[in-house]
């Protein structure tokens, strides 16, 4: 159940799981497929794809840069933040139709420590492809590979209100962020499993003079059903 009242981060270090570091670098990545899916590892070769991504107004709006990448040079740096030597630092990949290879959005887990302590996961597709269904299959395909990484104990700096209310004990969680607007991708984390547990205010980095509601979401991945 999502809070609507504004409250105040509460860190904890808490003993809990996590995926063991360094995580399978992207020469070891071996692509899963799904229904109509590809999900591979991201590829120097990738720029332009992920260009044409990255210069559609439409997907970027919902980012915090806001506005399409003015040019491939833009590109370029946000392609090589996923790359070797950098690939430890994250779980992104590309994802690409089955039938074609044409590489259609991106997504995974961009960042290992949110705002909230825990991995964060998140996905960009092409708006050609949109409203078919593929964000939520590689969601669930995704997540699915993320459960199934081996793990270790860890012991992490959480904030306390991404755990269910009564919870003692420090369930490894995965986290998702969305703008309250974006119904889409609220309609997608639902259908892949995770729930709603927090909205609040916050800069919106789009414009720093306004301010913006976001919602987060939480996944439980000892809950995970394989696919
Ligand atoms: C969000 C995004 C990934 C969704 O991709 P998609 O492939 O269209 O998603 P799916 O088809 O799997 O599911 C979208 C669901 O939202 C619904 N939806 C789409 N637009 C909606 C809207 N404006 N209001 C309510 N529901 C909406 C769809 O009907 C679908 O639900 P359904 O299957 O129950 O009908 C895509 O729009 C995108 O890349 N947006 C730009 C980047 C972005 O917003 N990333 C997420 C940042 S948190």
């Amino acid at each position: 159940m999502a809070s609507s009242t504004p409250s105040k981060p509460k860190w904890a270090t808490v003993k809990t799981t996590l995926p063991v570091r360094p995580l399978p670098l992207n020469s070891m990545r071996v692509p899963v497929t799904t229904d109509r899916l590809i999900i591979r590892a991201l590829a120097a070769e990738d720029l332009d794809s992920l260009h044409l991504l990255r210069s559609q107004p439409e997907v970027m709006i919902n980012t915090p840069q806001g506005r399409p990448d003015k040019d491939i040079d833009e590109t370029r740096p946000k392609l090589e933040f996923f790359l070797p030597p950098k690939d430890d630092a994250h779980y992104n990949f590309a994802v690409c139709l089955k039938e074609t290879g044409e590489m259609i959005g991106i997504g995974g887990c961009h960042q290992l420590k949110s705002i909230f302590g825990w991995p964060a996961m998140g996905y960009m597709f092409r708006k050609e492809f949109w409203g078919k269904g593929y964000a939520t299959e590689f969601t669930k395909g995704w997540l699915d590979m993320w459960c199934k990484l081996p793990r270790e104990e860890a012991e992490v700096e959480v904030d306390q209100r991404s755990f269910p209310e009564g919870d003692e004990k420090a369930v490894e969680i995965m986290t998702a962020f969305t703008s309250a607007e974006n119904l889409a991708s609220q309609n997608v984390l639902s259908k892949a499993g995770f729930e709603r547990f927090l909205d609040w205010e916050d800069a919106d980095l789009r414009n720093p003079d306004a301010q913006i509601t976001l919602v987060a979401y939480r996944y439980f991945p000892s809950k995970h059903v394989a696919n």
